[in-house]
């Protein structure tokens, strides 16, 4: 890939939400979206990230009740529900701040990268019970549940809520650049 064509496929993900109901997940799919997350870099190669990947119809029912409700209305036509969870002992400390859950947000990134490349769409959720998950996978302390994705086929439009239809067509916003970075040094601002 050149580099514009890699910043474009950056760009052009989307964490949308239309799944086609019932539609499985190539298993070559789910293998690739993990040997990506598992490439992840991470502080001190601790590679702290765990996956649960849901997709037996029962198990699956079992961690869709897990999602906070508004998730569920969609997330019920996923093929799969990735469950990345993490014990917060295997840190590595970054100048007294934890790294893990940097670490598996940089694993959560490759994960959806390659299941966009998939052609499936990727959603990472924060919307989840944490205890009714931890059952729901038999989760053992002192793991964490670190983000819950939903992997599916595209669907179509109608399938969702009318609200969600228009967040899916719906432009995306991003603060601009000059909002953001700041070239060698912090800008006093006083
Ligand atoms: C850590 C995290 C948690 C999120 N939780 C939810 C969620 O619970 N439900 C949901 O519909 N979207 C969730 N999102 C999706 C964000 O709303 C979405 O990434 C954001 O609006 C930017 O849109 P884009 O991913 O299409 O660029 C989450 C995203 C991240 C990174």
């Amino acid at each position: 890939m050149n580099p514009a064509d890699t910043l474009s496929y950056i760009v052009g993900r989307r964490s949308l939400r239309a799944m086609e109901p019932g539609a499985k997940i190539p298993q070559e799919a789910v293998s690739r979206m993990l040997e990506a997350a598992r490439w992840a870099p991470s502080c001190s190669n601790t590679q702290p990230w765990r996956f649960v990947v849901v997709q037996e119809p029962e198990a699956f029912q079992k961690a869709l009740q897990a999602l906070k409700p508004g998730n569920r209305t969609w997330a019920q036509h996923a093929g799969a529900l990735i469950v990345l969870c993490a014990n917060p002992a295997d840190d590595y400390e970054m100048a007294g701040q934890p790294a893990y859950l940097f670490d598996c947000g940089l694993a959560a990134q490759n994960l959806m990268l390659q299941g966009v490349a998939e052609g499936l769409v990727m959603h990472p959720m924060a919307g989840w019970e944490e205890e009714p998950m931890r059952l729901a996978i038999g989760l053992p302390m002192p793991y964490r549940v670190v983000c819950v994705i939903a992997a599916g086929q595209t669907g179509k439009l109608e399938n969702l809520p009318e609200d969600l239809q228009k967040r899916e067509a719906g432009e995306r916003v991003r603060k601009p650049l000059a909002n953001l970075v700041y070239f060698d040094a912090w800008p006093n601002e006083g």
